[in-house]
């Protein structure tokens, strides 16, 4: 899941500039995704989660972890950027709620790159997500996955990096 859970922090860090919907409204007259979704946050991070992932190639290649889920050029690409698509995603959604940019939407601020990235993994090379994602490591996702996006987070605020501490 690494290069996953790395797209999401690098946005927040190198995000900023045009806005992923160039400021468009959808018809129920608010933002398509908001000013929290840009370009150059989607690019770096995406390319930051396929750099960690080609890093974890390479070791598991020198290394020999084989005990470990086994990457492919395709899973790297297919986490890192579902990580982010499922982010715009859950933007899409909240907007369409009446949720502001930054306001807080529990579960869904949490798995939203879980769900993109095997929702992408699913389509695109399903083999790898049944090769790999068990049911202990499905489990371990569910439960790490909200400890690590929140402890990053408040990380991220007091860095003043992020806006808020979710
Ligand atoms: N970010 C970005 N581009 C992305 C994703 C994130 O530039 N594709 C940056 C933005 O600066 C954003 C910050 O990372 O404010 C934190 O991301 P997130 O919490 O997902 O966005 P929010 O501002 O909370 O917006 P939303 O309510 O739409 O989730
Ligand atoms: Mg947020």
């Amino acid at each position: 899941m690494v290069p996953a859970y790395i797209p999401n922090p690098v946005a927040a860090l190198c995000g900023g500039g045009t806005p992923v919907d160039f400021g468009r409204n959808y018809k129920d007259g608010r933002r398509l995704l908001g000013d929290g979704k840009t370009y150059r946050g989607l690019i770096c991070g995406v390319l930051a989660g396929i750099a960690i992932g080609a890093v974890q190639i390479w070791l598991a290649g020198t290394c020999g972890w084989t005990s470990l889920p086994q990457h492919t050029v395709a899973s790297i690409v297919l986490l890192s950027l579902g990580a982010l698509l499922g982010d715009m995603g859950k933007s899409f959604i909240k907007r369409r709620l009446g949720k502001d940019r930054g306001a807080a939407w529990p579960v869904a601020d949490q798995y939203d790159l879980v769900v993109g990235a095997f929702l992408l993994m699913l389509i695109f090379d399903p083999a790898w997500i049944f090769a790999e994602v068990t049911l202990p490591v499905l489990i371990v996702i569910l439960v790490l996955t909200p400890v690590l996006h929140r402890s990053v987070n408040i990380i991220g605020y007091f860095l003043g990096v992020k806006k808020e501490p979710w």
